[in-house]
């Protein structure tokens, strides 16, 4: 390996940056010539190639979003836009990948290198935590943090007011956002694409909360859940208690992406790039880093990918209803 290309994709996620900076100046420390791909993909397309030194990655580590930009690129689905992309690599000279992002781009990434057999390491970067093969993704830990400062804003208002508030919050098909942000947040009830309680049991709990003197609620919606959405689910919860309560919703939105990352998502950033080099360099291929307890793994990227094998902590789910009475 001479020539090592670096690039982000899909969603951007905090701490991306600091894992760029970690995979060039692992790249440069090692002998090798590094090379940033804009937009990830679409860049590959495009030839938007740029050179990286050292001196490149300096003041990025604390910065949110993506220096090398992201992009979500249909034409590379295609066997065609993938040719066109190796192609682009070959002439650079770009001889092993190093990927940041989440399923979307690992997939690429496989297929890619199986179909082209050129050497690719994933990185884990989104603030989902939905892939298998690590405990955290880079991300994940800032998303929480941030929601969770907005949850606390909105239940000094929910307190003042006596109202009900249903927060969405981010994760696609993964509740890991909404579960976290449910037990720092002393959320009443939280809803989870995996496990479907219904709203009927929602109702349940909405109800005993009143039975035992409390004036405000919040409940925690993740996107993915399979009720249709905060403004739906308040629109049920209405039908069915009327007045009894003053609802709200909140849609946290794409604020959960941004910020600068936290010391945690820095220092995951900084292991999983060095390691990610560190495994293209000893002839690694189409694996994922990853953290298990705090263990730097390699998984497989198609094992990575696998939603089947990622499972949610249902004891934590228990323990948030305990936690809520
Ligand atoms: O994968 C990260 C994520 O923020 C998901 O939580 C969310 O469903 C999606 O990306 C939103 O994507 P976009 O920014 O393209 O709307």
């Amino acid at each position: 390996i001479k020539k090592i290309g670096v690039y982000t994709s899909g969603g951007d996620a905090p701490g991306m940056n600091a894992a760029i900076r970690a995979v060039v100046r692992t790249g440069i420390y090692m002998g090798k010539e590094m090379v940033g791909i804009m937009q990830g993909y679409q860049g590959m397309m495009e030839k938007n190639f740029i050179d990286m030194g050292a001196r490149s990655v300096c003041n990025i580590i604390q910065k949110g979003g993506t220096v090398l930009k992201t992009a979500r690129c249909m034409e590379f689905r295609t066997p065609e836009g993938r040719k066109l992309a190796y192609e682009n690599l070959k002439e650079k000279g770009i001889d092993a990948l190093v990927a940041i992002g989440g399923d979307g781009t690992f997939t690429g990434a496989e297929l890619l290198s199986k179909e082209y057999n050129i050497p690719v390491i994933g990185i884990p970067g989104t603030i989902d935590n939905d892939l298998s093969g690590t405990d955290y993704t880079i991300g994940y830990d800032t998303a929480n943090n941030t929601v969770i400062e907005a949850i606390d804003k909105i239940r000094d208002t929910a307190a003042s007011h006596d109202r009900l508030f249903f927060v969405e919050v981010m994760g696609r098909d993964s509740g890991c956002i909404a579960l976290q942000a449910g037990i720092a947040g002393g959320a009443e009830a939280v809803l989870l694409p995996e496990k479907d309680t219904g709203i009927d049991d929602l109702i349940g709990k909405l109800e005993q909360g009143v039975d035992c003197n409390k004036t405000s609620s919040i409940v925690i919606i993740a996107e993915g859940d399979k009720n249709g959405g905060a403004y739906n689910v308040a629109k049920h919860v209405k039908e069915k208690l009327g007045d009894s309560f003053d609802i709200k919703v909140t849609i946290l939105g794409h604020l959960q992406r941004g910020g600068s990352p936290t010391s945690f998502d820095r220092v995951l950033a900084s292991r999983m790039g060095y390691a990610a080099v560190n495994a293209l360099l000893v002839g690694e291929t189409r694996k994922m880093t990853g953290l298990k307890g705090n263990e730097i793994v390699l998984t497989n990227l198609e094992i990575a990918i696998n939603h089947s094998e990622f499972k949610l902590e249902e004891d934590l789910l228990e323990m948030s209803h305990v936690l809520t009475i």
